[in-house]
C-alpha cells in the first residue's frame, strides 16, 4: 500500500501531506501517518505545515472505521502529539475541512486558509459530538463562545471569510500552502506556547452563563428530538467548568456512548443510503446526455417549483402554459416566492431579477424544440399527458429527455404515446419543489440507460437526492402513503383524536403528523381521487369523515378548516368543533365501539403500515433497496431522520416483532386492511432485517 502521510521538505520546514483520497479521511493509517511523520520532522525540520492532497484538508474521522474494533493511535491522542510538537505546525485548511479535520487545524497552532475552504463540526449529523477536542479547543479560540456552540450545534459549515471573521483561522490567502509555508519559516524557532489551545484557562461568566442558557433553549428547540446537538452544547459548557484534560475525558466518554446510540446509527445508515441511492443501478451503464436547456410544461405548483430549481441552478427555462393568463400568474408566483427571501437576505433583488431573466414564457410548443430536458407538470389525468406526451413527440428534439412529474400514472402508458419510449422517464418532485430535496425518478421499461443517467445527473447539478423507482401506482413514496394514512385515519374512528394522532407522531419525529398534512395538501384532493378510482366499500368507510367533512366545506387550510380550524393570519390550528361532531356521527352509523388508544399504537400501527408497503414495495421491485425507501422518507416526507427512515426504523425495532404485530392485526378486527408482505414475514422468520436484504440484493 502507498503511504497515505509523506513529508516533503521545503527549506528547513516539513510539508507533511496527507493523501486518502477521496476526502482525506483520518482512517487509521493516516493517524499513524500523521504522528510518524511529525516525530521525524521534530529532528529534521525548524516548522511543520500539514495539508491534504487533492483540494481537500482533512474531511473528517473515518466514518467506515465506526462501530469496529479500534486501531491505535485514536484521534485525540494523535491531536495531542500535535498540539505538543515541539516545532510550530501549521495547517493548510483547504476544502472541506469538517469534524476531526477541523479539530486537527485546532491542534496545530496556526491555520492559513483559501477561500473556498469550508470549515464545520457536522459531527451532529452523524448522531455524535466533536470526539477529538472539538468542544474543548473551538472555545478555547474563539473570543465569542456562541460562534463556538453554533459550530459544534448546528453542523453547518462555515465559509473561509466567515472563518475569518470570527478567529476561527489565522489568515486566507489564495495560495494557502505558500502563504503556510511562509508563515511557518517566520514562526519557525519562535516561542508559540500561547498557541496550544489546551494551555488556555476559560472560566464561567454571567454573561458566558447567559449565552449557554439562550443556547440551550434554542438547540434544543432546533434539534426535533435528536440527542447530538444538545450533547454537544453540553461539552462545550464544561471547557468553562473544568480543566481542559477532564474536559477531553467527558467528551470523549460521551462520543463513546453517542456512537454506538440507535441515533448515531441511524444517522449514519442515512448518510451511506444518500450516497448509494445517487448511484446508478449495475445494471447501467454509459454517460449522461448533455443538457444545456431545459423545458416545462405546467406553471402551477409544481411546474413553478420545478422552474424555480433549474433556474437557480442556472438554466435558461421554457415555460409552456395553455394560457397567458396562466403564465402571468405561474410567473407572479415564482417571483413572490423568491422575493419573500429578499427580506431575510438569502436572496438580492439582483438575484432574483437574474432568475426571472433565465426564464422565458411561451404557448407554443414548438419553443421547445431547442430544449434538451422537457418535464411536463400538468393536470394528474391520464388523458391530459397523453395528448402532450403526443404533442412533445413532434416538436422535441431527438434526443432530447422527455419526463413526466405525473404522482400516480402509468409512465410506461405515457411513454407508448411517443415513437421514442427509451426517452420518457419519470422525474418525480414533491411539493414545494424549489425546497423539497427528493428527487423520485422512475424508471420506465424502455428507458435508456443514458436518459436514467441524466436524471440523476440533474439530480446532482440542481442539488437533489435522488432515488430512483420502478413504474407502479404511486412508484415509491405515495404508494406507501396510502398504508400510512388509512391507519391514521382508521385510528380515528376506533377513538383517537385528531390532534392525538398527530402529535403521537410528531413525538415520534415527524415534522408534522398524517392529519394536519391531509389539510394542508386539502382534502378535496382526496375526495376527488376516491371518486375517480372503484375503492371498495371497507377502504371507503374509512374515508366516510374526511368525505363528509369535504362535503361540508372543511377542504383544510385553504378553506379555514379541515379535521383542524386554523387561524386566518397565523394558521395556528385549533380543534374544529364541527370535525369533532362529525367524527362521532360516523363512529356511531358505523357501529364502532371506540376505546382509549395509546399512543405506542399509533405509532406502530402507522409505522409499521409503512414498514409492511415498503417490503411490498421492495419485493415488487419497485425500490431497489430498502435504504432508497428510507433516503425517499427522509427526504420526501418529513420523516424524523434520527430514525433512519421507516425500513431501518423496523429493522431497529427488530423485524420479528414488526412481523409478528402485522400478522395480529391481520388477523384481528380490521384485518381487512392489512396484506401481511411476504418478503418482510421471510427476512423475520430467517432473523434477517432490511439490511441483510439489501447486502444480499445490491
Ligand atoms: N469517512 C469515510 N468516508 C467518507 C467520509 C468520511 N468522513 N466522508 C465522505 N466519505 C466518502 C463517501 O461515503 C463517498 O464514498 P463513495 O464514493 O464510496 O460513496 C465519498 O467519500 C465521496 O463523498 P461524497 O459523495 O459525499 O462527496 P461530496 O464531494 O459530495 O461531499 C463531503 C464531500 C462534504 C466531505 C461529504 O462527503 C461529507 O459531508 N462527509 C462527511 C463529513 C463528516 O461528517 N465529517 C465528520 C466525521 S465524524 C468525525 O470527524 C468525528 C471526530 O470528531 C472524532
Ligand atoms: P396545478 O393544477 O397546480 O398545475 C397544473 C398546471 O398545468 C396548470 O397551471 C394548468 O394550466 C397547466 N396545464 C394543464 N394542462 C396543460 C397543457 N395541456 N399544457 C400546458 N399546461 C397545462 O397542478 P400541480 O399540483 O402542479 O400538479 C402537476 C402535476 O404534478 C400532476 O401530475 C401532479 O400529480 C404532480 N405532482 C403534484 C404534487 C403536488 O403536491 N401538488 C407533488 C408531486 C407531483
Amino acid at each position: 500500500m502507498t503511504k497515505s502521510v509523506t513529508t516533503e521538505m521545503r527549506g528547513d520546514v516539513a510539508v507533511i501531506w496527507i493523501d486518502n483520497p477521496p476526502v482525506n479521511a483520518l482512517s487509521y493509517h493516516v493517524r499513524q501517518g500523521i504522528v510518524a511523520e511529525l516525530a521525524a520532522a521534530q529532528s529534521t525540520a525548524k516548522a511543520a505545515v500539514l495539508a491534504g492532497r487533492g483540494g481537500t484538508f482533512i474531511a473528517g474521522a473515518d466514518i467506515r472505521e465506526f462501530g469496529k474494533p479500534l486501531i491505535d493511535p485514536i484521534l485525540p491522542d494523535v491531536l495531542d502529539h500535535v498540539e505538543a510538537s515541539g516545532i510550530p505546525v501549521v495547517a493548510v485548511v483547504e476544502g472541506n475541512t469538517l469534524g476531526g479535520g477541523l479539530e486537527t487545524a485546532l491542534a496545530c497552532h496556526y491555520r492559513v486558509a483559501a477561500p473556498k475552504a469550508k470549515l464545520g463540526l457536522p459531527e451532529v449529523n452523524l448522531g455524535l459530538l466533536p470526539g477529538a477536542g472539538g468542544t474543548q479547543r473551538a472555545p478555547r479560540l474563539l473570543p465569542n463562545v456562541a460562534d463556538a456552540i453554533t459550530l459544534a450545534a448546528s453542523g453547518r459549515p462555515i465559509s473561509a471569510a466567515k472563518a475569518m471573521d470570527i478567529g476561527l483561522v489565522d489568515q486566507v490567502a489564495d495560495d494557502a500552502l505558500d502563504a503556510a509555508v511562509k508563515l511557518a519559516e517566520e514562526v519557525a524557532g519562535k516561542n508559540f506556547e500561547d498557541r496550544r489551545l489546551s494551555k488556555v484557562s476559560l472560566a464561567m461568566t454571567p454573561d458566558i452563563e447567559a449565552v449557554f442558557e439562550a443556547s440551550l433553549t434554542e438547540v434544543t428547540k432546533k434539534a426535533k428530538g435528536a440527542h447530538a446537538p444538545v450533547r454537544a452544547l453540553q461539552s462545550i459548557r464544561n471547557a468553562f467548568e473544568m480543566p481542559f484534560r477532564e474536559g477531553m475525558d467527558q467528551e470523549r466518554a460521551t462520543f463513546k456512548e453517542l456512537v454506538v446510540s440507535d441515533q448515531s446509527n441511524a444517522l449514519r445508515h442515512i448518510f451511506f443510503a444518500e450516497r448509494q441511492s445517487a448511484k446508478p443501478p449495475s445494471d447501467v451503464s454509459g454517460t449522461p446526455r448533455k443538457v444545456a436547456k431545459v423545458g416545462i410544461l405546467g406553471a402551477g405548483t409544481m411546474g413553478g417549483g420545478i422552474a424555480m430549481t433549474y433556474a437557480e441552478a442556472g438554466f435558461p427555462v421554457t415555460m409552456l402554459e395553455m394560457s397567458d393568463a396562466a403564465l402571468d400568474k405561474g410567473l407572479a408566483t415564482m417571483e413572490a416566492n423568491w422575493s419573500r427571501g429578499i427580506k431575510s437576505g438569502r436572496i438580492t433583488e439582483q438575484g432574483v431579477a437574474e432568475r426571472m431573466a433565465r426564464l422565458t414564457r411561451t404557448t407554443d410548443y414548438a419553443d421547445l424544440a431547442d430544449c434538451d430536458l422537457i418535464i411536463e407538470a400538468v393536470f394528474e389525468t391520464m388523458e391530459v399527458k397523453r395528448e402532450v406526451f403526443k404533442k412533445l413527440d413532434q416538436v422535441a428534439k431527438p434526443g432530447a429527455v422527455l419526463a413526466t412529474n405525473t404522482s400516480y400514472l402509468d409512465i410506461n402508458e405515457i411513454a407508448a404515446e411517443t415513437s421514442r419510449p427509451q426517452d420518457v422517464l419519470g422525474m418525480h418532485y414533491f411539493s414545494p419543489a424549489n425546497i423539497m430535496p427528493l428527487l423520485e425518478i422512475v424508471r420506465a421499461d424502455k428507458t435508456a440507460d443514458d436518459v436514467l443517467l441524466t436524471a440523476l445527473d440533474m439530480a446532482k447539478k440542481t442539488r437533489k437526492t435522488p432515488a430512483i423507482a420502478r413504474v407502479g401506482h404511486g412508484f415509491i413514496g405515495n404508494r406507501m402513503l396510502t398504508p400510512y394514512l388509512r391507519q391514521a385515519n382508521l385510528l380515528i374512528l376506533e377513538g383517537a383524536s385528531p390532534e392525538q394522532v398527530d402529535k403521537a407522531l410528531t413525538d415520534f419525529g415527524w415534522a408534522m403528523g398524517p392529519i394536519s398534512v391531509s389539510d394542508l395538501a386539502g382534502l378535496d384532493i382526496g375526495y376527488k381521487s376516491r371518486k375517480d378510482q372503484d375503492l371498495s366499500e371497507h377502504e371507503q368507510r374509512i374515508y366516510t369523515v374526511a368525505d363528509r367533512l369535504v362535503e361540508a366545506g372543511h377542504l383544510g387550510q385553504k378553506s379555514g378548516s379541515g379535521f383542524y380550524n386554523y387561524d386566518k393570519a397565523t394558521r395556528a390550528r385549533s380543534e374544529n368543533p364541527e370535525a369533532t361532531k362529525i367524527i362521532e356521527e360516523v363512529r356511531a352509523e358505523l357501529g364502532i365501539n371506540t376505546r382509549a388508544i395509546s399512543d405506542e399504537e399509533i405509532v406502530e400501527r402507522t409505522m409499521f403500515a409503512l414498514a409492511n408497503e415498503g417490503a411490498h414495495v421492495l419485493a415488487e421491485g419497485v425500490a431497489q433497496r430498502a435504504s432508497d425507501i428510507d433516503v425517499v422518507y427522509n427526504h420526501g416526507y418529513g420523516y424524523p431522520r434520527w430514525r433512519g427512515g421507516p425500513m431501518f426504523y423496523a429493522s431497529t425495532v427488530g423485524l420479528k416483532d414488526v412481523a409478528a404485530r402485522v400478522m395480529e392485526w391481520s388477523e384481528g378486527s380490521s384485518g381487512v386492511h392489512w396484506t401481511p408482505s411476504d418478503l418482510l414475514m421471510s427476512l423475520a422468520d430467517e432473523g434477517k432485517d432490511f439490511g441483510d436484504y439489501d447486502k444480499e440484493n445490491t
